[in-house]
């Protein structure tokens, strides 16, 4: 596939999906009823952190028994990473940050992937290796919607997906942004619910969050 066709496939993805929940999952027995309730909620397209243990087994278990579900994986920090993801067949694959041999490896890759950028060079370097959809990280922290509006002044052209410090209060206002396609966030699924197993509060939330924005 070729890096156009890549990013545009990712593009589609993220503004049909318009939020994507960040996942850390602690335990295997969690993977399955948490796609499932974020389903039920409307929320379809799913990050899932390399944050522990079990995030390889999870994402393998939520492909297999929730096909309803767009798994993507997460906190790709590195080649080896970036290797796992691809191994396992996921649709799409997100990094918090851009190295230079990530940035290579993931052009290299058949996987549809965003780079996080927080400056500028960060984003100039995503660019010089055909990136123009990346992953604002951290959004509110590294200067809000008035930061990525700075960065749509000298990048008129590339699009983001928002993630860090988003939530419920603030997601329509990102959305709202020309340059938003989609915003991420850990919000629609906190640990204590998940550690709970309340998977009805999770599906809840998912409702609620996806009115509001079809409403706005
Ligand atoms: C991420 O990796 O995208 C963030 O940890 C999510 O940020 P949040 O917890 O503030 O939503």
């Amino acid at each position: 596939m070729t890096m156009t066709a890549k990013q545009d496939k990712l593009a589609a993805l993220f503004k049909a999906a318009t939020v994507i929940p960040v996942l850390t999952i602690e335990r295997l027995a969690d993977a399955v009823p948490l796609a499932r309730a974020l389903v039920a909620g409307g929320v379809r397209t799913l990050e899932v952190t390399l944050r522990t243990a079990v995030a390889i087994d999870a994402a393998k278990a939520m492909i297999e028994e929730v096909p309803e579900a767009i798994i993507g994986i997460g906190t790709i920090l590195n080649r080896a990473d970036l290797a796992r993801a691809e191994a396992l067949g996921v649709g799409f694959g997100i990094s918090p940050g851009a190295t230079p041999d990530l940035l290579e490896a993931a052009a290299a890759s058949p996987l549809p992937f965003a780079p996080g950028i927080a400056t500028a060079s960060e984003l100039m370097q995503a660019l010089d290796h055909g990136f123009g959809l990346a992953k604002f990280f951290p959004a509110e922290q590294a200067g809000g919607i008035k930061g990525l509006r700075a960065l749509a002044g000298p990048f008129p052209n590339v699009r983001f997906c928002p993630t860090g410090g988003v939530g419920e209060a603030n997601a329509t206002a990102w959305l709202a942004e020309p340059n938003v396609l989609a915003v991420g966030g850990s919000w629609l699924c906190p640990a204590a619910e998940i550690r709970a197993g309340n998977w009805a509060g999770i599906t809840a939330m998912c409702r609620r969050t996806m009115k509001s924005l079809k409403a706005a």
